[in-house]
């Protein structure tokens, strides 16, 4: 099967529901009636399968999708082993593998695996993309006249290259950011479809999302101190996470990581920059209010960007905002009435 096809084949694939038990179920599709083209990949998978067996037990479509997604870091010895599914999400699952011999230190890793239906389901990813260029698999600018094209154009083969050039970024921002000291997972290898990091957690569990946990009132503050310490290395980095919240902190033995950056925003070159800045920063705040600190989310936003140089635009980008919502179409009104 050719790329597109492989591709548009996949999308199909995001149908596909896994339950808790593992279950499959695939409601708009027969596979038993796949056409002759994804038979012979299904063909191909189950072939290679007999190089890469894993611990995991996957169901069928989902262990093609893992082969397919996670084959590359096998044979190139970053892992050795898939060991169990960390979290099925709807946009990405995240699996626990044993590292293989290209990592040294051994141990537990963690592969994030995407979806598809994750750049489907971004309402607008031009207001994210805005200021920073696409990226190719190996992390290096897209620069080819076909390829902008291809993605202007929007054809099966540009989502591919957008898709790809997210999964980049988030790989990308885990390595500058892990290199200037921040709590985030190392980035080890990345796929066109999948990234490998550091696992958090230990071969039980693996560790929980902040918004899972009550804090102690010290513990806390030293944690809100961590956070801020973390939002700060990231602007000094050119960096904005851009989807910051407990759900996105993992809580580890006392320690926090910052996770999931495929939209990371440039607070330089993005007219959205402060308003995506500031919703991050209240929504840490509002975590940490809940666990009984006081904090007020807009000065701190405020007063950290001033702080690194930017200014304040309060105007925010109509792409951002969902004609549904009332709020939203207040905010458009007022802009555009120019008070
Ligand atoms: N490095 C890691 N170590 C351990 N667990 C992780 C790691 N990265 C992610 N996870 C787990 O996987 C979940 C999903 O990861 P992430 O937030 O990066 O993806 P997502 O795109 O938000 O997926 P979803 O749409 O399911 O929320 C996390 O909430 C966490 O439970
Ligand atoms: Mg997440």
């Amino acid at each position: 099967m050719n790329t597109k096809n492989t591709y548009n084949f996949f999308e199909e694939l995001d149908n596909l529901d896994i339950d808790e038990q593992g279950r499959e179920r695939f409601p708009n599709r027969n596979p038993k009636k796949l056409p002759k083209s994804e038979q012979s990949f299904l063909q191909k998978q189950d072939d290679s399968s007999a190089s890469f067996k894993f611990t995991y037990k996957a169901a069928r479509f989902e262990e093609w999708w893992l082969l397919d997604s996670l084959g590359d870091f096998y044979e190139h010895q970053w892992i050795s082993d898939v060991l169990r599914r960390v979290k099925g999400g709807k946009e990405a699952s995240v699996y626990q593998c044993l590292a293989g011999s290209a990592i040294p230190a051994g141990g537990l890793v963690a592969a994030k695996v995407y979806r598809p239906r994750m750049l489907r389901n971004l309402k607008n990813d031009s207001a994210y993309r805005e200021g920073r260029t696409d990226l190719n698999e190996d992390g290096q600018s897209l620069f080819k006249d076909a390829d902008v094209h291809a993605m202007q154009k929007r054809s099966s083969y540009g989502e591919e290259l957008r898709h790809t050039s997210w999964i980049a970024h988030e790989f990308t921002t885990l390595q500058t950011l892990h290199a200037v000291g921040a709590d985030v997972p190392a980035a080890y290898a990345m796929q066109k479809n999948a990234i490998l990091m550091g696992y958090i957690g230990d071969e039980l569990t693996s560790a929980p999302a902040l918004n899972e946990v009550s804090l102690a009132h010290s513990e806390a503050k030293i944690l809100f101190e961590r956070v801020l310490h973390n939002i700060k290395l990231f602007l000094d980095a050119n960096r904005i996470h851009g989807d910051l919240s407990a759900y996105n902190i993992l809580y580890w033995d006392g320690n926090i990581t910052l996770i999931d950056f495929p939209q990371v925003v440039n607070p330089s070159g993005n007219r959205n920059a402060f308003k995506v800045f500031e919703r991050d920063v209240i929504r840490v705040c509002d975590y940490f209010i809940k666990q009984g600190l006081k904090a007020d989310g807009r000065k701190l936003a405020a007063d950290l960007w001033q702080a690194h140089g930017h200014k304040v635009h309060q105007e925010v980008d109509v792409r951002l905002l969902d004609a549904e919502d009332p709020q939203d179409r207040a905010l458009w009104k007022k802009q555009k009435s120019g008070r």
